[in-house]
């Protein structure tokens, strides 16, 4: 009888065709380690990374130019042989050219790496994954429900830095969202900023309506990097900061041309992010719209691994974090009243829904046939 054998090399078992059957070739393909090698590399890639900028790999050969190792170890004070076998890793990855033995920036690095890049996620980087202990101890949050240490615990010290980090990416989102939402046509808009960290979409929109004022929330302590954002981008006399829990702070009825929950929703589990849907749409004039950013899964969880890990990454330090689908969202606004549901993408992996809260309640009923 036949038995399949285990090739030593499956992924070099490209040659089997019909034409090519029995020995050496069977019809037995057993998959390649690949994806499972990836998945234990990508410890390594990371530290790779973030060793890389800790010591100012990306700043240096912005600084030097093209630079063998030796220079560069020079330049930064670091050991060469350890740098070498460092920089390799990064040219792995895709992260830095590398002609014989010189080594450059390449596109990605000079946009995503060096601290002044058009779009730098240098300082994201150290805190994206959230805290790096939490990871350790993943199959004991499997196993008890919950992190040992969620960043509830203490939230000032984890979002401070986080929405530093992202604030780059979150206004270049925020501004171009523009093009698809129009604000910028109400020179008067209104906006209120729930979980604003530092206030990318408050500012966008300011930036585009002359006449606009935002009311901008966050925790205490992490308001204040809004406060000094705000400051720098020069709109800070149109804005009202108001600390405190978003699900409790007072909020005016039917007040706001435009809610912001940016980025808020995947730590707050289905209650609190309907919650919150349900506060956004109260606090809209009839006719606002809600601007809801997330990293949204598809139907099927599998689709957008992007998505899908992020959910993982807020299962792995946060009390109630995980995301929802595109379909989840757009259940729960339409059952909150909002209308004219879309999904816009400003920028790559960035998704925000566009939710309008009828003109009436009659428009309501007519556009859902209800
Ligand atoms: C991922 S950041 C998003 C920041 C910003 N909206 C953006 O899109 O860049 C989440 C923000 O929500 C804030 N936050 C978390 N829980 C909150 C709460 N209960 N009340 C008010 N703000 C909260 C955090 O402090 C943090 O600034």
């Amino acid at each position: 009888m036949f038995e399949p054998r285990d090739p030593p090399y499956p992924e070099l078992k490209k040659t089997h065709t019909m034409a090519h059957t029995g020995r050496p070739w069977t019809d037995f393909k057993p998959p390649a380690a690949a994806s499972v090698w990836a998945s234990v590399e990508g410890l390594g890639r990371y530290y790779i990374l973030l060793a890389a900028l800790e010591i100012g790999v990306f700043d240096g050969l912005q600084r030097t130019g093209p630079a063998r190792a030796e220079d560069l170890a020079d330049e930064l004070g670091v050991s060469t042989d350890h740098l070498r076998s460092l920089l390799d890793g990064v040219v792995a990855q895709g992260l830095l050219d590398q002609f014989r033995d010189v080594y450059e920036l390449n596109d990605t690095a000079k946009r995503y790496l060096v601290t002044d890049g058009p779009a730098s996620m240098a300082s994201l980087i150290p805190v994206a994954p959230g805290p790096h202990e939490n990871w350790t101890r993943l199959a004991d949050t499997v196993r008890n429900g919950r992190p040992a240490t969620p960043i509830e615990d203490d939230p000032v010290a984890f979002y401070v830095p986080l929405v530093e980090g992202t604030f780059t990416t979150m206004f270049r989102c925020a501004t171009r969202a523009d093009f698809k939402v129009r604000y910028s046509a109400r020179p008067d808009t209104r906006v209120l900023d729930l979980g604003a960290g530092g206030a990318p979409w408050s500012i966008a929109i300011l930036n585009a309506c002359p006449q606009g004022s935002a009311v901008v929330n966050d925790l205490d302590g992490v308001i204040e990097v809004a406060r000094r954002k705000t400051s720098e981008h020069d709109v800070i006399s149109r804005c009202e900061f108001r600390p405190g829990d978003f699900h409790s702070i007072d909020i005016e009825a039917s007040s706001y041309d435009i809610v912001v929950l940016g980025h808020v929703c995947r730590t707050e589990g289905e209650e609190g992010a309907r919650s919150l849907i349900a506060r956004a749409f109260d606090a809209l004039r009839p006719g606002g719209r809600l601007l809801l950013a997330d990293y949204f899964p598809d139907m099927e969880r599998k689709a957008n691994p992007h998505a899908v890990i992020m959910g993982t990454t807020m299962m792995a330090s946060t009390e109630r974090g995980f995301t929802f689908t595109h379909r989840e969202f757009s259940e729960w606004l339409r059952a909150a009243g909002f209308r004219s549901i879309r999904l816009i993408e400003p920028i790559g992996f960035q998704q925000t829904f566009v939710a309008e809260r009828p003109l009436s309640s009659s428009d309501q009923t007519t556009q859902t046939g209800d």
